[in-house]
């Protein structure tokens, strides 16, 4: 849209904006990855990443979305807050009581989304050719990144999964609050009651990972052919990439797919159209410093 800039008499341009918020926010991607996806499709946009603490998330969203603001991305530690923010939430969303996508829609109101999920399931499958259907599936932590990821692998129908965590009774709750939602079984344990186990896919979504530290993991855990995924990623491999190369995963890879898809998967709820995203993958894994 073009209006009169009354100063200068001059035509200013007034772009859609939108943002991540987070703290800390300095070294995020999406202003990059978002940037790259509106030049992509020829969409004029604006995306800035706002360092925004948890006690100030409420204001700063209300300010954004009264200033003229299209949609947000939140991430760490905002994502709980944006659930409860969010007027109306997709099933995925609800599910995983956690948003990482807040959309404007026509009425005023605004639609919380996850799409955390569905990015990691789209790097495993489309990018990776890594099929679910089938697979034994392990995954590490019951934190809210695993929260997020939970529903849309059962939609993918493994043969069963197994969420193992620390804190024992984490883990056994969340698989429980996930029975009913597929058809297979669902378990929670600790990392003591792998041993002897073995799965075709191991995706670690511990925070552990970021510091470098890894879940003691028994040997033999991973199927012979099976794949490794880190939700983490890093300029360097995660302690649990590394962890995939040394027991001969088939495939042992990091999170920087997921988070291109999940951004992907964000603008196409923004502006309905679906960027490409093997370009943007293949430009940010080759700006990673060894
Ligand atoms: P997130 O939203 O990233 O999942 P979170 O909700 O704080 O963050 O959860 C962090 C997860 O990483 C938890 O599963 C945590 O285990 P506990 O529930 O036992 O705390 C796991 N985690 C963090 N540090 C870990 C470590 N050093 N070893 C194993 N698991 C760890």
């Amino acid at each position: 849209m073009g209006v009169m800039d009354g100063k200068k008499g001059a035509i200013m341009v007034l772009t859609d904006r939108y943002a991540v918020f987070g703290c800390p926010i300095k070294h995020s991607k999406s202003p990059r990855i978002h940037r790259l996806f509106a030049e992509q499709t020829g969409q004029t946009l604006g995306y800035t990443a706002v360092e925004v603490p948890a006690e100030q998330f409420r204001t700063a969203v209300a300010t954004f979305f009264a200033e003229g603001g299209k949609g947000l991305n939140c991430t760490v530690p905002l994502k709980e807050l944006a659930w409860s923010y969010a007027d109306r939430k997709t099933e995925r969303a609800e599910l995983s009581k956690a948003v990482n996508t807040l959309a404007l829609l026509a009425d005023g109101s605004i639609l919380g989304d996850n799409t955390d999920g569905i990015g990691l399931v789209t790097d495993l499958t489309a990018n990776h050719g890594i099929a679910l259907a089938g697979m034994r599936i392990l995954i590490l932590g019951a934190g809210g990144a695993s929260r997020g990821i939970i529903a849309p692998i059962l939609e993918q129908s493994p043969q069963s999964l197994v969420i193992a965590n620390r804190t024992v009774d984490k883990a056994v709750k969340l698989a429980a609050e996930f029975h009913d939602k597929g058809k297979i079984p669902i378990t929670g344990s600790g990392f003591d009651d792998l041993e002897n186990r073995q799965f075709d896919l191991i995706l670690n979504a511990t925070s552990a990972s970021l510091s470098g530290q890894l879940p003691l993991l028994p040997p033999g855990l991973l199927a012979a052919q099976g794949s490794c995924y880190d939700l983490a990623y890093g300029n360097e491999p995660t302690a649990f990439v590394r962890w995939g190369l040394e027991n001969h995963a088939a495939k042992s890879l990091d999170g920087l797919g997921m988070l291109v898809e999940q951004a992907a998967e964000a603008f196409f709820i923004w502006r309905g159209i679906r960027p490409k995203t093997r370009s943007v993958i293949e430009l940010l894994n080759s700006e990673r410093q060894p």
